[in-house]
């Protein structure tokens, strides 16, 4: 028998997001065992969680989620009754060059889960009393909404995604995300599984890939390396900072209604050429440069393939029924992003050797 209160895998834990929900979990509630679930990809670090990998209520398992009997063996071992569900893999211009293993991770290491979660609970036999799924997914599998106004200031168009969106997703990402989603709830429909999904926009903050735009520019931004901006640039997206997120992930994990989705997000739209004038601005600012100083880095480079024109998540029904918002304004919170970066070179040092490198040769041709 565990002592404690509860067993939770967290997927993913070891990856940006995952870290952060992880170290939320486990300084907030001493009598929840996390267990980390994690296969360490390329973008998965266990120095992300240097802070808490000692304490009691936490344990790392590494294992890849498609290797169904060892996750069926966890769910037993651990006595695990809630899951919170992030492991994948979540780079758009890796699954245009590498649909597989995008299918095989998103789509095959969620059934795999799902599968190892109603075995266990259902030979339990309490009709999967105290028991919750929770997948956490993207706003991408919406597809892509009209820019109506892309000369005036936020928002871009009139159009948001809700809970009621029809999905058309649009890349093998978001293709492979929407599948997943779409089997959670098969299993909730199908066997009562106890499910719940969240839908986010696109997160930014410490621990963050650096093949993702904020931490790539910042990081080229300080060693003069030039900064691939993909068509005009006119694209938007709508930023959350990370921890705004986890926060999120921990409310809708003890008080969300089962069986529902929600959408998170922080009504906060960018386009991308304007985001990435203002981290140059902030960047050079902190490096004691001239303002403007870099501006010369900006490369437009050919679109990404099935380019998604402009996301914007309306996130009204878990502000109205859960009372979440954002708390951090987006320009602090980037200001706390490009402090957490120049502060931590030697983890930028440690992830961009290596298979990154090479990755990303392969992707501009050089890094000048
Ligand atoms: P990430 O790429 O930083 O981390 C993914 C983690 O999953 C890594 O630790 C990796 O090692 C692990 N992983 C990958 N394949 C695995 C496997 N087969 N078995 C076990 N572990 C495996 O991703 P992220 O940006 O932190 O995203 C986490 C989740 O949140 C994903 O499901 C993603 O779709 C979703 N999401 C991300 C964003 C975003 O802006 N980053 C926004 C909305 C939703
Ligand atoms: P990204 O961080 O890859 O997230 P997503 O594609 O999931 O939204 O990209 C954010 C935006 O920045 C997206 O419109 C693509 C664009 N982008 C660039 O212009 N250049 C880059 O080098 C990268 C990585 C992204």
């Amino acid at each position: 028998m565990s002592n404690f209160k509860r067993n939770i895998i967290v997927t993913g834990g070891a990856g940006f997001i995952g870290s952060h929900v992880v170290r939320h979990l486990v300084n907030k509630y001493s009598d929840y065992r996390i267990i980390n679930v994690d296969a360490l990809t390329y973008a998965g670090n266990l120095a992300n969680l240097k802070d808490i990998e000692q304490y009691s209520n936490y344990t790392f398992v590494k294992a890849d989620i498609c290797d169904f009997d060892i996750i069926r063996r966890l769910f037993s071992d651990y006595s695990v009754d809630g899951v919170i569900h992030l492991a994948a893999e979540s780079h758009v211009d890796r699954s245009i060059k590498d649909p597989f293993t995008f299918a095989r991770t998103n789509v095959m290491g969620t059934i795999s889960l799902l599968e190892a979660a109603r075995q266990q609970w259902q030979s339990e036999g309490n009709s999967f009393n105290n028991k919750l799924f929770y997948h956490i997914s993207t706003d991408e599998v919406y597809g892509a909404l009209e820019l109506d106004s892309p000369d005036g200031d936020a928002p871009y168009g009139s159009e948001f995604f809700t809970e009621d969106t029809r999905y058309n997703p649009h890349s093998p990402y978001s293709a492979s995300k929407a599948s997943s989603d779409h089997f959670v709830r098969a299993y909730h429909d199908t066997y009562g599984l106890p499910t719940i999904i969240s839908n986010c926009s696109n997160n930014y903050g410490p621990y963050q890939f650096p093949e993702k735009l904020i931490p790539l520019f910042i990081n080229n931004i300080c060693k003069g390396i030039s900064l691939p901006v993909y068509g005009k640039g006119e694209n938007v997206r709508d930023w959350l900072f990370v921890e705004d997120h986890a926060k999120a992930i921990d409310l809708i994990f003890h008080e969300g209604r089962v069986g529902d989705t929600y959408n998170i997000g922080g009504f906060n739209e960018w386009k991308n050429i304007d985001l990435i004038k203002l981290l140059i601005k902030i960047v050079d600012r902190k490096l004691g440069r001239p303002d403007g100083a870099s501006d010369h880095l900006i490369k437009y480079v050919t679109d990404r393939a099935g380019h998604d024109l402009r996301y914007a998540i309306d996130s009204s029904k878990l502000a109205n029924e859960l009372s979440w918002h954002p708390s951090l304004q987006f320009e602090d919170g980037l200001e706390k992003t490009v402090n957490w970066y120049l502060n931590n070179n030697d983890w930028i040092e440690g992830v961009t050797s290596g298979e990154y490198r090479q990755y990303y040769t392969e992707m501009y041709g050089s890094e000048e």
